[in-house]
């Protein structure tokens, strides 16, 4: 069985302030005076997922493409990245040592990215390749962590996000005839159908399974090799809930994000990443009714954000990331006192070696977007 953990230590864990200390309103008060306090001194990102108390504090806010992007021009000490693990790991090797990336709890880990491991995918990459003469080209979701994007930066391959994925696995199926693609299969099966590769040509390679349950055969014929990982957040969506909604509601547009699974990306109207989601719900025109399958944070906020559209989730149950969720106030204030205290906590730093190779691939996700 993998280790859920993953590359992750996720016992580094800061208790917050309590509520005997501050009340809520009190923690927002001083985590807002001292943002401002500190403002040479320290940059915030957020992610499009975060709450709405934590996405206020956000000097940028952006996706995963974008806080990658813009990670790497900033220029003050600290960065406060409000987001999961594997986006503050990435911000940190996109940046010079000098700078600190801060996590304000360091347990914002994503599922997803503990779904495949460094030992696994080495295992998985020497069997694949014995099996095949074929040139395979290794490309990972962003939502993974450094050891793994160092394993595709030294073995030729590239990063991608949900925003560049068409972009990157073109670039890697022109590199050589075969993909490997991880953690989330569905990301790569969703794109791959678009770009005209049939289904049939994917496999899954399951690393709980002896030999990813794969026959050399299966790896021989295959153009399309997808690691068995997903989102739970995203997995939350289903075909029912597309055909009911058309059915009884044909005037509301149906828009996913591709970690979707592929029959609801195939039933939906439209699917696309966080960043194209947001646009085409600006877009729409006024008077839409607009059902959309990604995290529910995200979703009530552009049914905030425009309030001439009805935007609304595409499942009744809500899809909450839980991770993102551990991002709160409290955990914030604690950073911005400790950053103020030239005593900062929470930094994720990713190990020289390791920022190598993941720098690689990362580099080349950045020149091919
Ligand atoms: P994007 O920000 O690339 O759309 O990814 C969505 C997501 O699940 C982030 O973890
Ligand atoms: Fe991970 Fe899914 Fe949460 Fe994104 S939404 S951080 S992929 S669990």
């Amino acid at each position: 069985m993998l280790d859920l953990f993953g590359d992750y230590k996720k016992d580094d864990h800061l208790p917050p302030i309590s509520e005997t200390e501050l009340s809520d309103a009190e923690v927002l008060k001083e985590a807002h005076a001292l943002k401002k306090e500190l403002k040479d001194k320290m940059l915030i990102l957020g992610h499009h997922y975060q709450q709405d108390d934590i996405i206020e504090f956000a000097d940028i806010r952006g996706d995963s493409l974008k806080l990658a992007q813009d990670a790497s021009g900033i220029d003050k000490p600290y960065i406060v990245f409000c987001g999961v693990h594997f986006m503050a790991e990435t911000a940190d090797i996109l940046t010079p040592a000098d700078k600190s990336v801060i996590l304000p709890d360091l347990r914002a880990g994503c599922s997803m990215a503990d779904m495949a491991n460094r030992d696994a995918i080495d295992k998985a990459w020497s069997y694949l390749t014995k099996c095949t003469d074929e040139k395979i080209v290794p490309v990972t979701y962003i939502n993974c962590t450094a050891k793994l994007k160092a394993f595709v930066g030294e073995n030729g391959g590239s990063i991608c996000t949900s925003s560049n994925a068409e972009s990157i696995i073109k670039w890697a199926l022109d590199e050589g005839e075969k993909l490997l693609f991880f953690p989330d299969q569905h990301l790569g099966r969703n794109t791959c159908f678009k770009m005209g590769i049939p289904t049939e040509d994917m496999v899954i390679y399951d690393p709980n399974r002896l030999n990813g349950g794969l026959t050399p055969e299966q790896i021989q014929k295959a153009k399309v090799i997808l690691w068995y990982g997903y989102c739970s957040v995203h997995q939350g969506f289903t075909a029912e809930q597309v055909r009911k909604l058309k059915k009884e509601q044909p005037d509301v547009r149906i828009i996913v994000h591709p970690e979707c699974s592929f029959d609801v990306v195939q039933e939906a109207h439209e699917a696309g990443s966080t960043a194209y989601i947001i646009n085409r719900v600006r877009e729409l025109p006024a008077g839409s009714r607009i059902a959309v399958g990604t995290e529910i944070n995200l979703v009530n906020r552009l049914n905030a954000q425009f309030p001439d559209k009805e935007v609304f989730s595409l499942s009744p149950y809500q899809c909450l990331c839980t991770t993102m969720y551990r991002v709160r106030p409290r955990w914030l204030l604690a950073s911005f006192r400790a950053i103020k205290d030239d005593k900062p906590i929470n930094i994720v730093k990713v190990d020289e070696e390791t920022a190598k190779g993941a720098r690689l691939a990362l580099d080349k996700m950045l020149s091919l977007s």
